[in-house]
């Protein structure tokens, strides 16, 4: 048994999650951390709500709330969403804790002093009708390249050209409109990335075998062109005081403690039961833990270079990330997923409309992983007709309905296999194999490719064998291929659970069993789980395992929650 600590990068608390929230790393990291528990290991697996930054005080402002007030309302929506889609995190923290203060402040002195923190002027807007400064992002204006109106104070959007605040032309407030801006001086701490050039260098060498081709890339390309001192203190008041005398009045960048928020949460976690639990033993001077992190592509930057370089210039001890997987981009109906415009579905919508069961397998077989990929209620609404009702779906209640009239709701005596059954059980094993596999190296696709076979080919052993026809002149023969059809139903239940949970428990339940910690993928022997359950045993038909979208129930989503742009 290993220790797996699994993390997802931490959702901003400001706004609810769409679906490309979701493939992005929240369900990656949910499959990866079922799967690791099937396997047997020690899994812990950490996510919360990422709550610093300007955008939780604009969005508190709009809404006339009390910032603390306003956090702890979005973090307990994106925990309701996440629970509606059966995340299993082991706890859901949040990054404005005591917990995660904490712990910023001790790698922040230990930064400090180990000579990495440097103190420097620079200029930034003021905005005075606001009376605060105003984040680059947070200042608008004509951009002096393309003429573009609502150019953004760091990246015109419509030239993608990077902007310094002060070259707008005609530069105004984000958040007022107001245009009494002024240039001022302000003190600020830079973290002094280049110090740390070195050891990072050596450090994403040795993981050079182990990283996604795409996380690697990023981290080399950054080291090629050189690190830049990093400034990690803000002029906001909602965040981390920073704790150096003269800095009161400022707090830590919110991308300075949101990464050490899976630390804090982690914290937060252990609190609850002191006894037991020790945050230590997976993040400080921890013994054999595997530590792979979740995120979308844009948060690679962060997690390869900032973030180990941060936790290396403390000179303690600390787990750093083994195997970073990123993930690119869901579109929506050929275009973004806008909340502003009102185009997309929302997570908290999506378990309105269908079981979570449903979105858990269309994102996990269509998720962003070498490019992007779309989503459009069209091909959600053929793959779960197809895959899931069509091929699963259809498996277990032909089965089971016909097992039950032709000869009772027991699991059939009688019969020995044939090469039938031997061959079907060797196809069975090697995809079995593959789809560990796939798991193993969190190529999902993949994996799912394979799990998609695996119910094929009972499709294909039940037209082959037709017992229907059989049962006529040898019933022990008709008895033996539902035999092996009902424990095909157990199997596909076990491998399908780290991605559909609540349809494996159906499944389960329907034979009369549970889907407990007992139940290990480690080391899954096909030719011994295929003969698992023995006859007599009682089953039960019960529903359909799903639902067929039909056209006029795509229309009406299209409808609701707006199409192609
Ligand atoms: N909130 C960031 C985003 O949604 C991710 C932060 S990941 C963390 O892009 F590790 F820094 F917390
Ligand atoms: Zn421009």
């Amino acid at each position: 048994m290993s220790k797996i600590l699994i993390t997802s990068a931490l959702p901003y608390v400001n706004g609810v999650p769409h679906l490309g929230h979701m493939v992005g790393c929240l369900l990656p990291s949910d499959v990866y951390a079922r799967y690791m528990r099937m396997m047997g290991n020690e899994v812990l697996y950490i996510c919360g709500t990422d709550e610093h930054g300007t955008p939780s005080e604009v969005g508190a402002a709009k809404e006339g709330m009390d910032i603390g007030e306003y956090c702890t309302k979005y973090h307990n929506r994106h925990k309701e969403a996440y629970k509606a889609f059966n995340l299993s995190f082991d706890y859901f923290g949040r990054t404005s804790s005591p917990q995660n203060q904490e712990i910023t402040y001790h790698i922040f002195e230990q930064l400090d002093k180990n000579g990495y923190i440097e103190e420097k002027s620079i200029k930034q807007i003021f905005s005075i009708d606001d009376n605060r400064f105003l984040p680059d992002r947070y200042v608008t204006g004509t951009c002096p390249h393309c003429g573009y109106d609502k150019a953004r104070g760091d990246q015109c959007e419509n030239c993608t050209k990077v902007l310094d605040p002060t070259e707008l032309i005609n530069p105004r407030s984000t958040i007022s409109g107001s245009t009494n801006l002024e240039v001022r001086e302000t003190k600020h701490l830079f973290l002094k990335l280049p110090l740390l050039e070195a050891k990072l260098a050596e450090w994403v060498k040795s993981k050079e075998p182990f990283w996604p081709d795409v996380a690697y890339s990023i981290a080399q390309k950054w080291l090629k062109e050189g690190l830049q001192e990093r400034c990690i203190t803000r002029d906001l008041k909602w965040g981390f005081p920073v704790n150096k005398p003269g800095f009161e009045d400022k707090v830590f960048y919110v991308w300075f403690d949101a990464p050490i928020g899976y630390i804090g949460i982690t914290k937060q976690w252990a609190d609850e039961y002191p006894e037991t639990r020790n945050w230590k033993d997976w993040w400080l001077d921890a013994k054999d833990v595997r530590y792979v992190e979740f995120m979308g592509k844009d948060n690679v930057p962060f997690h390869s270079i900032s973030f180990p370089a941060t936790l290396l210039g403390t000179k303690e001890n600390w787990t750093l990330v083994d195997y970073l997987k990123g993930m690119s981009y869901l579109t929506y109906e050929g275009g973004k997923f806008s909340k502003s415009e009102k185009r997309g579905i929302f997570a908290e919508d999506a378990v309105k409309e269908f079981p979570a069961d449903y979105w858990r397998y269309w994102l996990m077989s269509n998720a962003p992983e070498s490019s992007d990929s779309s989503f459009s209620f069209d091909l959600f609404a053929s793959v779960i007709n197809k895959d899931l009702n069509g091929v699963l779906g259809n498996f277990v209640s032909r089965v089971l309905k016909m097992t039950s009239s032709k000869i009772g709701t027991e699991i059939p005596e009688g019969g020995e296999f044939t090469t039938a059954e031997e061959e079907l059980t060797t196809a069975l094993q090697e995809k079995i194999n593959n789809y560990l596999k796939y798991m193993n190296e969190l190529e999902f696709r993949k994996a799912l490719n394979e799990l998609r076979a695996i119910w094929v080919d009972g499709n294909n052993y039940i037209s082959a064998t037709e017992p229907w026809t059989v049962i006529k002149t040898d019933e022990k023969r008709a008895a033996c291929i539902l035999r092996t059809c009902i424990n095909l139903i157990r199997i596909y239940a076990i491998l399908s659970a780290p991605i559909m949970p609540e349809t494996s428990e159906k499944i389960m339940k329907k034979l009369g069993l549970q889907l407990d910690d007992n139940i290990k993928l480690k080391d899954f022997n096909a030719a011994e789980e295929i003969k698992a359950l023995s006859a007599g045993q009682k089953f039960e038909v019960g529903d359909m395992l799903f639902e067929r979208i039909t056209p006029e129930k795509i229309e009406e989503l299209k409808e609701k929650y707006g199409s192609s742009k």
